[in-house]
């Protein structure tokens, strides 16, 4: 080889190396130049073999082919490596004049307003905020809550079990009544909003993801009387002072007595309309005086401690608050929907 021929080798190598596009052509080109059976390599092997008046500039100059193409091809490594980072190219550039593009602020989910909101009323009250297991026990989601499996009232819940060991998806927030018990014991104040599970077939009223909070109170005496001043203060906060609660009795297994919360109409203030279906009324909860297979199972004596607990549907709550026809929406992550709020 002449060293005219490694001149245009040397010319060539680099001519390829400029016009990869990532990493594995390049790794290529490095073993076609450099790599053990490469062609610079080969070159340098047969130096040796030279003539001696030649052997010292070829031998020269191929060392500073190699040298070149070596550290050219580490060049373009570390930028292909960059870009991949999302660094800038050097040959992009930024115009730091140009006027920013407005980044769009993301919004908050409604039903995320209504229970940040319901979190800072009940707080105000002397209530923990907790949250609980979505996977969740047969035992804590039904049996702990006075539900048995021959129970019909599990009928009333279409589950989503999950495979194996008893477990499931929850349905409601209500097994945290008994974690929190066990956990914390009486007396006792707490919270707890969070996703639910139902296996529904699917409409404008029925998803198989919604949200509910879950509230619940252990002390001494405790009455109906506390729980309909709690959530008359509630009620009150959440949709103005002139708003009216009103308890009519409904079974829940883990409750007695059970009852239904429901609100003077936000929007007729009780005279009827659409939204309340000319009622006047909105049910909003389901509550009552926590059963007391229910205070055992959390490892509360009834003797001595009595308690309330409620279920909002927060998801209900946000269809109510801003007249959202279909809860499909909630979860759709279209972000057209969550724009209006
Ligand atoms: N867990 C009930 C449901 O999902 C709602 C509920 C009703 C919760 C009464 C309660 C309660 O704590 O006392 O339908």
């Amino acid at each position: 080889m002449s060293q005219e021929q490694l001149q245009q080798l040397k010319t060539r190598a680099l001519d390829e190396i400029k016009k990869v596009s990532d990493q594995n052509q390049l790794q290529n080109l490095e073993i076609k130049y450099l790599g053990r059976k490469g062609e610079l390599t080969k070159i340098l092997r047969t130096v040796g073999e030279l003539p001696e008046a030649e052997r010292g500039k070829m031998g020269d100059l191929a060392n500073q082919v190699k040298q070149v193409l070596a550290s050219e091809i580490g060049r373009v490594k570390k930028s292909l490596s960059e870009k991949g980072a999302g660094a800038v190219e050097e040959n992009e550039w930024i115009d730091v004049t140009a006027s920013k593009v407005k980044d769009g602020f993301g919004h908050l989910n409604p039903v995320s307003k209504i229970q940040y909101e319901l979190e800072d009323i009940f707080s105000s009250m002397g209530f923990m905020v907790l949250d609980g297991p979505e996977l969740e026990s047969e035992y804590y989601n039904f049996e702990a809550l006075n539900i048995p499996s021959w129970h019909p009232a599990r009928e009333m819940q279409d589950t989503f079990y999950v495979e194996g060991d008893g477990l499931l998806m929850r349905t409601h927030t209500s097994p945290m009544q008994v974690r929190t018990m066990e956990k914390y014991g009486a007396p006792l104040r707490a919270i707890v909003p969070g996703r639910c599970f139902r296996n529904e077939a699917t409409d404008a009223r029925h998803e198989h993801t919604f949200y509910q909070l879950e509230g619940f109170m252990v002390d001494k005496n405790i009455s109906m009387a506390n729980l309909k001043a709690v959530l008359e203060v509630v009620a009150k906060k959440l949709y103005g002072p002139e708003t009216h609660l009103r308890l009519r009795p409904k079974y829940y297994p883990f409750v007695e007595p059970g009852v239904n919360g429901e609100v003077t109409c936000f929007l007729c203030k009780g005279k009827g309309c659409r939204l309340c279906k000319n009622i006047g009324w909105l049910e909003i909860f389901g509550a009552g005086l926590i059963h007391p297979n229910v205070l055992k199972a959390g490892g509360i004596n009834p003797e001595k401690w009595s308690g309330f607990a409620f279920g909002f549907g927060l998801t209900r709550l946000a269809m109510l608050k801003y007249g959202i026809d279909d809860i499909r929406l909630f979860c759709s992550g279209d972000i057209r929907f969550l724009n209006q709020f």
